[in-house]
């Protein structure tokens, strides 16, 4: 009898970039947005100058590096009004904040495409957070805020998408949440991760793990 196998293996269907590119439209977008695996999902919070809010939920921030501290998220096209990009390019400042289950209807529905004179604040009852000398609006409601300031808008041509490059500036959460080697506790904020436009997962903690190098083997912390 042969070794069994040490994890689950399973059939595998294989897709070609043919295959996706011939799926219709809704089943491809679904697809191409699982790709990636979980991503966080946070609400952008902008004003223009004329103090005209905007909230919008994007799944797409990811860290880009720590010193100085960024952040980048990917804006859709502007081939329609695209109130975030069009706020954040004119203030140069925006917030993330971060979900939990009791905000998500009131975010998702954030994403409806409001006229710029409708503020997702009163459309969904979310309420207006401001901090002295930042521009940009908070969610009183969320557990964890960030405030950044604009570094750079990089075009991706390939799709007209855009990478959002900014500098966190303010960071907002309560004590508690602090975790002693310095992360914070996203579980216990009960923050949410997401995938496609319409599908939101808990988080569940797994493990922590120790740094690893090739002459040591990897400890559960
Ligand atoms: C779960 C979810 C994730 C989204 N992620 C992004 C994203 O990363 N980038 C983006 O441009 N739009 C994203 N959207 C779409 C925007 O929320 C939507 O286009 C919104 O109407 C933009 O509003 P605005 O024009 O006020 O900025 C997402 C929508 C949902 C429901």
């Amino acid at each position: 009898m042969g070794d069994s196998p040490r994890f689950a293996l399973f059939e595998m269907q294989t897709f070609t970039s043919a295959d996706i590119a011939g799926m219709e439209l809704l089943a491809r977008v679904q697809f191409a947005t699982s790709l990636p695996g979980a991503k966080p999902i946070s609400l952008i919070g902008t004003t223009d100058r004329d103090g005209q809010t905007n909230l919008a939920p994007f799944s797409s921030v990811v860290h880009l590096g720590s010193s100085p501290c960024l952040l980048g998220m990917i804006s859709r096209p502007d081939l329609v009004e695209r109130h975030t990009l069009a706020n954040l390019t004119e203030m140069r400042a925006w917030t993330i904040n971060h979900l939990h289950p009791e905000i998500l209807d009131a975010a998702h529905q954030c994403s409806a495409k409001y006229p710029k004179d409708v503020s997702e604040f009163d459309a969904t009852g979310l309420t207006i957070h401001n901090h002295p000398g930042f521009p940009a609006p908070f969610v009183q409601e969320s557990r964890f805020r960030i405030g950044l300031e604009l570094e750079d808008v990089i075009p991706i041509p390939i799709n007209g998408t855009r990478l959002i490059v900014g500098r966190v500036v303010l960071v907002q959460v309560a004590e508690e949440f602090l975790m002693p080697h310095g992360g914070i506790d996203l579980v216990g904020l009960e923050c949410l991760a997401s995938t496609a436009l319409d599908t939101y997962f808990k988080l569940q903690p797994l493990a922590r793990l120790s740094h690893s190098k090739p002459d040591a083997i990897t400890r559960r912390l």
